[in-house]
């Protein structure tokens, strides 16, 4: 089965970053024939905010139904994902920009989506997406789970959850304590995600 990490954890110490690994470490103990694909949009994956010249080339794709075509790479990874694991911190109330980059260059229509009579037909065969976070304060409603939430109803039939913890930035915050309470409810995500 294969899992996509969408790494959007931009510090080295990221914090959220701890969190993911301890998941996906321990996903892979605890279940078979476990892939996990990354893409770390801070290293290594080349995204760039789509441009009038990119949305051309990729409706010159689409319309040839090109999914082949490199520019289509991410679209086609998370069209084929059967679980999704997106690692972002909270940033401005939300989440990094270049989440937001990839969920441009994700969103291809007649590949992940289509729309039909007033309304989105999600294509993806995913079917879980678990949404890690760290934040300096109360991230309780996240506006960024939030978005990604709503993007995921447009692409497909995805069983959202979000583990978190807040308050790392408050001063006197049990730092540990905050981070060991996520990885219990991890824990719990391990043995039924
Ligand atoms: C650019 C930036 C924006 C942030 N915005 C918020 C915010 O809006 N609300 C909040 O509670 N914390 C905010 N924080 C604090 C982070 O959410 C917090 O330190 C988090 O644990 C960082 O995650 P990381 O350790 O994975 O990098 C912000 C931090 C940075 C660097």
């Amino acid at each position: 089965m294969k899992i996509l990490f969408i790494n959007a954890c931009a510090r080295k110490n990221s914090r959220t970053l701890e969190l993911c690994k301890y998941f996906l470490e321990n996903y892979e103990k605890n279940h078979r024939h476990i892939e996990i694909e990354q893409v770390s949009l801070f290293g290594g994956a080349e995204l760039k905010p789509m441009t009038e010249e990119t949305l051309k080339e990729r409706e010159e794709l689409i319309a040839k139904r090109d999914w082949e075509d490199s520019k289509m790479m991410y679209a086609l990874q998370f069209h084929e994902a059967e679980k999704i694991v997106i690692g972002a911190p909270y940033w401005d109330c939300s989440f990094p920009a270049m989440l937001k980059v990839y969920i441009e260059n994700i969103m291809v229509s007649k590949l992940n989506f289509l729309y039909q009579e007033d309304r989105y037909v999600g294509l993806c065969r995913g079917k879980k997406m678990l949404y890690i976070s760290t934040a300096g304060g109360d991230a309780e409603r996240n506006m960024g789970f939030d978005y990604v939430r709503k993007v995921l109803k447009m692409l497909g039939n995805y069983q959202c959850k979000y583990i978190h913890a807040d308050n790392l930035d408050v001063q006197g915050v049990d730092i540990e304590e905050m981070m060991q309470k996520a990885k219990i409810k991890l824990d719990e995500a391990i043995k039924r995600w």
